[in-house]
């Protein structure tokens, strides 16, 4: 195996030591860019709650853009880029278990549980190496999304990543599931088993399957719930903890909310299009400028590239904007956003219609979720212009339907028994507690296809009532024969 580059093998390691002693040794393997946002928030709890942590800090995924818009070179650069990635990551591995004074150093620090996002292969393989409980913080595993590695998922209402199918799909859009379902479960295992398959072998033996590594986790703490999600069937150590990144607003800054009251009865409209894409192509910067510029509400834009031209004295371009606070602002008439991390349940959790601006990955299904509750409007970033967005913003703007919906979205979220980020924390020290949580684990993970489908049973059914009818059969055939060959004879 190639030698990694040594900058990807900068682990700083991070100690947080507490005084309080009663909390659990975790070991934290986070994945970097948007989904440490994520993380973060999870291990802050934790910390507060008195967990001892350590974070194992790796290199970031390079953040990109690229100028070619279609959909499907996009998903090839991206395809590219997720090879690449988990390359890397398998090489970090291998690295790390061939240190063996590392590995001594992991193994003496006895951790109670390991929390990592299975977006990545290393956590699950480390924790498995270690023999140490595994927690997922969960929606993408290197194999897809993450239900349908543990979950059944019948492809007749389940739609499958970026299809922007819903659950109620026609002849066709049922073929075209099916279709995607297909290639891209193809792509995945494409893009990931070159790399991992090599070091699970090398490491764990030629028999070990290296999907069992991540169907293994204890508990999967999702960031999904019943809101968002289409009803599908889960598992017992499934935990949705969507919306557990929100919080109430606090109060913006002064000349923010200067800004934001000057704005009058017409509201402010946030625009937002994540971390990875700082900058748009000039043209459509300007359109979309150009758009905000017609209508009378104010705008706060988070834009890093140059300034549009057309951008109208109503818009505020700013470098970063706090999210949480803004949605949460009862100024706030509309939130426009790329449907991806946070953004989407802060709309839900705050009650705030969304125009969408899907970009790639899961954005575009992120966003026909909420579309199919009636809560957002969907603009095509490759056909916008100044008019086609006007009208998207004017539609959620003045037709009331959609802040209805997002609203309805938020009280049912808000309805729970515990808040989700406390169900995440209580289920990560139940494992501590218990040492894992191989009770709640399905047994079919460990079953063949044919035992799973029950092709056996099946068979071998078939077969007993195939023997029985041919018994049957050949009684009813010798009978006849005896009778009348009896007759026959007796005629004679
Ligand atoms: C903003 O622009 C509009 C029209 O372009 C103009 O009527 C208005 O006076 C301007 N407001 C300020 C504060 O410059
Ligand atoms: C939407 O997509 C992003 C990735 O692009 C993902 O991290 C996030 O969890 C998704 N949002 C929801 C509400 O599931
Ligand atoms: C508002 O939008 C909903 C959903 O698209 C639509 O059914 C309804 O007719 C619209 N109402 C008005 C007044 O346009």
């Amino acid at each position: 195996m190639a030698v990694p580059h040594l900058s990807l093998l900068t682990f700083a390691l991070l100690f947080i030591q507490l005084s309080s002693s009663s909390g659990g040794k975790i070991l934290v393997f986070p994945l970097d860019g948007s989904h440490w946002v994520n993380m973060k928030i999870l291990v802050e709890e934790l910390h507060a709650k008195g967990h001892k942590l350590e974070i194992r800090v790796q290199d970031k995924p390079s953040s990109f853009w690229s100028h070619a818009w279609s959909r499907f070179q996009i998903q090839r650069v991206l395809v590219n880029q997720f090879y690449q990635f988990h390359k890397r990551m398998s090489e970090m591995v291998v690295q790390m278990f061939e240190d063996e004074n590392l590995m001594r150093s992991l193994h003496d620090a006895k951790y109670d549980v390991v929390l990592t996002d299975p977006g990545i292969g290393g956590g699950a393989i480390l924790a498995h190496r270690l023999q140490v409980p595994l927690v997922f913080n969960v929606r993408w595993t290197i194999q897809g999304e993450a239900h349908l590695l543990i979950a059944p998922s019948p492809l007749a209402y389940i739609p499958f990543t970026a299809t922007e199918l819903t659950d109620r799909m026609t002849f066709t859009q049922r073929i075209k599931n099916v279709i995607s379902y297909t290639i891209g479960m193809y792509t995945l295992s494409y893009m990931t088993e070159p790399h991992y398959k090599p070091v699970v072998r090398r490491y764990f033996g030629p028999d070990v399957d290296y999907l069992t590594f991540f169907v293994d986790a204890d508990i999967w703490l999702m960031r999904n719930d019943f809101v968002f999600e289409f009803p599908r069937p889960t598992m017992p150590n499934i935990v949705y903890m969507g919306g557990f990144q929100c919080k109430p607003p606090k109060p913006l800054p002064e000349d923010l909310e200067e800004f934001v009251q000057s704005s009058g009865d017409h509201g402010v409209i946030v625009m937002t299009l994540g971390t990875l894409v700082g900058k748009l192509p000039q043209d459509i910067a300007e359109e979309i400028a150009a758009a905000f510029a017609q209508l009378p509400q104010k705008v706060i834009w988070r834009y890093m590239g140059h300034r549009p031209a057309s951008l109208g004295n109503n818009t505020l371009m700013v470098s970063w904007l706090p999210q949480n606070d803004l949605l949460g602002h009862p100024k706030t008439r509309v939130f426009v956003t790329h449907g991806g991390t946070n953004g989407i349940q802060e709309a839900i959790y705050h009650g705030v219609p969304v125009v969408g601006l899907p970009l790639f990955f899961d954005q575009p299904d992120n966003l026909s979720r909420i579309r199919a509750k009636g809560g957002a409007v969907i603009v095509d970033i490759a056909m916008l212009d100044r008019h086609i967005f006007a009208d998207a913003l004017m539609t959620v703007l003045y037709n009331s339907s959609y802040k209805e919906n997002m609203q309805m979205l938020s009280r049912l979220h808000r309805d729970q028994p515990m808040k989700p980020l406390d169900q995440a924390v209580f289920w990560i020290e139940y494992v501590i507690r218990h040492k894992g949580a191989r009770h709640l684990q399905t047994h079919a993970n460990k079953m063949s296809w044919f035992v799973y489908n029950s092709i056996d049973v099946i068979a071998a059914l078939v077969t007993v009532v195939l023997l029985i009818t041919f018994t049957c059969i050949s009684i009813v055939r010798l009978l006849w024969r005896m009778i009348f060959v009896g007759k026959r004879v007796k005629q004679e």
